[in-house]
C-alpha cells in the first residue's frame, strides 16, 4: 500500500459541496460509464440556458472532429452575464485590484452594460461580424474580460495574446487568425511603474497585418502613445456613443468561441479552437465541482487572461456560475510577499487558485507572511500548470490553508478547456502533489500506445480515451496538424485516442501523478514553451550554427531554459556571458521575455543520430548531471556526448 499520508477533507466545511463524498463521486462515474451521452445530456440541459435545446448529444461520425450538442443554440455572454440579471443584478461580478491598490467593482448589471456597449462598438463602429476574429492584447484589467464577453455576445472569435509576448509573436498570431480588429491598452502598471503595450502593437502592425482594419485602445496608464490616423481609436471616447442594450447573436453549439495559441513540440504555435456550448458547460461545472463555488463566495485565480487558466477560471467559469471573480493587475510579490494574503483578507477570498511557481516564490520570500493576515475565509486552495513539489504543497496546505483547506492540484491543458484530473474538495482524500482522480465524466487513463493500462508505478501515456464536451475542436487553419498532434500516438480498442503529451503514473489507489511532458515542450514558471520556437529564435543570432534547448530543473520556476549552442565561428573570441545576452535579445524580440535563456554552453556539436535527429533526451540527462543510460552507439559521433559532459563539468 501507499506509504504516504492521505489528507481527508474537512467534512463540516464541505457538507454542502456538490460532490461531498467518494460514494457520490463513484456514483457519478458509474453513471457516465453506463450512459456516457445521457450523463452529459443531463448536465447540459440542467446548466445551460439554451435558446434552442439540442436533440443530438455527441456526433462521432467525423472523429476526431467530435461535435457536442450540435443542433443546440445559445450565447455564452448570455450564459455568463444576461441570465444572471434576474437574480444577481447587484451582485459583484468582477472585483478588480490594480497594481497600485486601486479598486473597481462591477456588478452583474454594470458588467452587462459595459459588455453591451463594447459589443455595439465592435459591431457598429468596427464592423465586426459573427465569425470574425478579434485579437486582444490586454493587461489584467476588467476591460479584457469585457472585450472577451463582447466578442461572445456578437459571435466574434477572440484570440487573447498574452501581454508578455513580443511584437513578432503578436504579429504571427494576428496573421494566422487573420484578425480584423486588435483591442489593446496604452499599457498598465507593474511593480508600481507603468509598462507599455501599444508600442508593441504598433511594431507588430508594421508589416504583414493587412487584415487589421482598426486598433481599439483602452486607456489605463495614461502614458503617451502614438496614434495612427484612421486606424487607432480611443475605446472610452467611442464607447460613450454606444447604447447599453445589445441583442445576443444566436450561436450554434459548435461555432468557435475563441482561439488561444499554445506551444507544441514542433513548429509554430497552434491556434487551439474551442466551442461554445461544450466549453462553457465544463467551465461552469468545474467551478461547481472542483471549486465548490457558492453564492456568497469570492473566487480569486491569479492567472493572466492571456492563458487558458485566465479564460476558464477568471472569466468564463466564474461568470457562468454567477460567482464573484477577482482580477488582479499586479504581481504577487509587490510591494511585498504578503500582497496576496493581504488581498485574501481584504476581499475574504474563499477559493485561491495559483501556480506552483508563485507558491514556491512566496514560500521562499515570505514563509511567515501568511501568519500576519486573517486567512480564515479560505476553503479551497488550487494549483495548476506544472507539477507541485511536496515541500511547496506542505507550506501551502499548512501556512496558507491552516491545515483546514482542501488543496486541489488540478491537471489540465489549453486543449482540454477545463480541469481533467483533480481532487474534489469535499470528497477526495488527497495525496500531496498528486492530481488524484479523473473528474466524473472524464475518461482519463494512463496507457501504453496500444491502449493497455500501464502497470501501477510505471510511466505511461496520459490519455483521455473518450471525447469530452470542452475538448479542443481543431487547430485553426490546420486540421491535419490537429489530428497528428493529438490523435497520432495512442489507440484504444483500435481507435485513436487523445494523448495529452504528458507522462503519468498511477498508484495502487488508482491515483494519477503527472510526471511531465514526454515531448519537446518546456514548462517555465507554468508557461508552456516549445523548444522548436525558442531554437528557431536563437538561430537568428548571426554566430549560431546549431542549437538545442532543454529544460533544466529550477527551484522556483520548475524548469529554466538551457541552450546548447554550436557557434559558426568558434575562434575563441565569443564569450558565453556576452553571447547569452545577445541570444536573449533575439528571444525577447522573437517571442518575449518569458522565454529567456538562463544559461548556455558552447559545444562542438550536438548529439545527432545518423539521420540527423538531435537526441534531446541525452541533452536533458546531461544538463541534470544524470548518467547517460541511452544507447549512444547509434549517434553519428558517439564521442560528442563525452565532450559535452566535460564542458558542462568545467562550467560547474
Ligand atoms: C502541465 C495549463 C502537473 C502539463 C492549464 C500540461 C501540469 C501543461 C498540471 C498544460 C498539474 C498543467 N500537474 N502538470 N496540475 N497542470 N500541467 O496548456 O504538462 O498552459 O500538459 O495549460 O501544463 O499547459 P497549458
Amino acid at each position: 500500500m501507499s506509504q504516504e499520508k492521505l489528507y481527508y477533507p474537512d467534512k463540516e466545511l464541505f457538507k454542502d459541496a456538490a460532490i461531498n463524498s467518494m460514494e457520490r463521486y463513484h456514483a457519478l462515474m458509474q453513471e457516465a460509464r453506463e450512459d456516457y451521452e445521457g450523463f452529459w445530456a443531463r448536465f447540459a440541459k440542467e446548466k445551460i440556458d439554451w435558446f434552442k435545446p439540442f436533440t443530438k448529444v455527441l456526433n462521432e461520425e467525423n472523429a476526431p472532429f467530435y461535435k457536442w450538442f450540435e443542433d443546440g443554440e445559445l450565447n455564452v455572454a448570455y450564459q455568463c452575464v444576461d441570465r444572471h440579471l434576474a437574480t444577481r443584478k447587484n451582485k459583484a461580478a468582477i472585483i478588480f485590484e490594480g497594481d497600485n491598490g486601486d479598486q473597481r467593482v462591477l456588478t452583474y448589471r454594470e458588467l452587462a452594460y459595459e459588455v453591451n456597449k463594447t459589443a455595439n462598438l465592435f459591431k457598429n463602429r468596427f464592423g465586426v461580424k459573427k465569425g470574425d476574429r478579434v485579437v486582444l492584447y490586454m493587461p489584467m484589467i476588467p476591460e479584457a474580460a469585457i472585450a472577451m464577453l463582447a466578442c461572445a455576445k456578437i459571435g466574434a472569435i477572440h484570440s487573447v495574446v498574452f501581454g508578455g509576448f513580443s511584437a513578432d509573436a503578436l504579429r504571427d498570431r494576428i496573421v494566422d487568425a487573420q484578425a480584423k480588429l486588435v483591442v489593446t491598452a496604452d499599457g498598465a502598471f507593474r511593480k508600481g511603474k507603468p509598462y507599455m503595450l501599444k508600442p508593441v502593437v504598433d511594431k507588430a502592425l508594421e508589416e504583414g497585418c493587412e487584415c487589421v482594419e482598426a486598433v481599439c485602445i483602452v486607456e489605463r496608464n495614461g502614458e503617451d502613445i502614438r496614434w495612427v490616423e484612421g486606424r487607432d481609436y480611443a475605446y472610452y471616447e467611442l464607447l460613450k456613443e454606444q447604447s447599453h442594450r445589445c441583442e445576443c447573436e444566436t450561436m450554434g453549439a459548435e461555432d468557435p468561441l475563441f482561439l488561444l495559441y499554445t506551444s507544441g513540440s514542433t513548429g509554430k504555435p497552434k491556434g487551439v479552437q474551442h466551442s461554445q456550448a461544450g466549453y462553457i458547460l465544463w467551465a461552469q461545472m468545474t467551478m461547481e465541482w472542483v471549486f465548490d463555488i457558492k453564492e456568497n463566495d469570492t473566487f480569486w485565480c491569479t492567472a493572466d487572461v492571456g492563458w487558458i487558466t485566465g479564460h476558464t477560471y477568471i472569466v468564463y467559469g466564474p461568470l457562468a456560475a454567477g460567482a464573484t471573480t477577482v482580477m488582479f493587475e499586479g504581481v504577487p510579490t509587490y510591494p511585498d510577499a504578503g500582497r496576496c494574503w493581504r488581498m485574501v483578507e481584504e476581499y475574504q477570498i474563499n477559493q485561491f487558485y495559483t501556480a506552483p511557481t508563485a507558491i514556491r516564490m512566496l514560500h521562499k520570500l515570505g514563509a511567515d507572511e501568511p501568519e500576519k493576515y486573517d486567512l480564515s475565509s479560505l476553503r479551497i486552495l488550487g494549483t495548476v500548470g506544472e507539477p507541485i513539489d511536496p515541500a511547496a504543497w506542505q507550506w501551502y496546505h499548512e501556512k496558507v490553508g491552516g491545515g483546514r483547506c482542501s488543496v486541489v492540484d488540478t491537471y489540465w491543458q489549453t486543449e482540454t478547456g477545463g480541469h481533467m484530473i483533480s481532487p474534489l474538495p469535499g470528497a477526495t482524500p488527497v495525496k500531496p502533489a498528486c492530481a488524484t482522480l479523473p473528474l466524473p465524466g472524464i475518461m482519463a487513463e494512463v496507457i501504453e500506445e496500444d491502449g493497455t493500462p500501464t502497470p501501477v508505478g510505471e510511466k505511461g501515456f496520459m490519455c483521455i480515451t473518450k471525447p469530452w464536451p470542452s475538448m479542443i475542436r481543431t487547430i485553426w487553419g490546420d486540421p491535419d496538424r490537429f489530428v497528428k498532434s493529438y490523435f497520432g500516438d495512442c489507440k484504444k480498442d483500435g481507435k485513436p485516442v487523445y494523448f495529452t503529451g504528458d507522462g503519468a503514473m498511477t498508484d495502487e489507489l488508482g491515483y494519477i501523478t503527472i510526471t511531465g511532458r514526454t515531448d519537446d515542450v518546456i514548462n517555465v514558471s507554468g508557461h508552456r514553451l516549445g523548444t522548436a520556437e525558442i531554437e528557431s529564435a536563437i538561430k537568428k543570432h548571426p554566430n549560431v550554427a546549431a542549437v538545442a534547448v532543454v529544460g533544466k530543473p529550477h527551484d522556483i520556476k520548475g524548469e529554466s531554459i538551457f541552450a546548447y549552442v554550436v557557434l559558426k565561428e568558434d575562434n575563441g573570441v565569443a564569450d558565453e556571458v556576452e553571447t547569452l545576452k545577445e541570444i536573449n535579445e533575439v528571444i525577447k524580440k522573437e517571442i518575449g521575455a518569458i522565454a529567456l535563456c538562463d544559461d548556455i554552453a558552447f559545444v562542438p556539436d550536438l548529439p545527432k543520430t545518423r539521420s540527423g535527429k538531435v537526441m534531446r533526451r541525452i541533452l536533458r540527462s546531461l544538463v541534470k548531471g544524470e548518467a547517460i543510460t541511452q544507447d549512444t552507439s547509434t549517434l553519428e559521433d558517439p564521442g560528442v556526448v563525452e565532450k559535452i559532459a566535460e564542458i558542462l563539468k568545467c562550467k560547474g
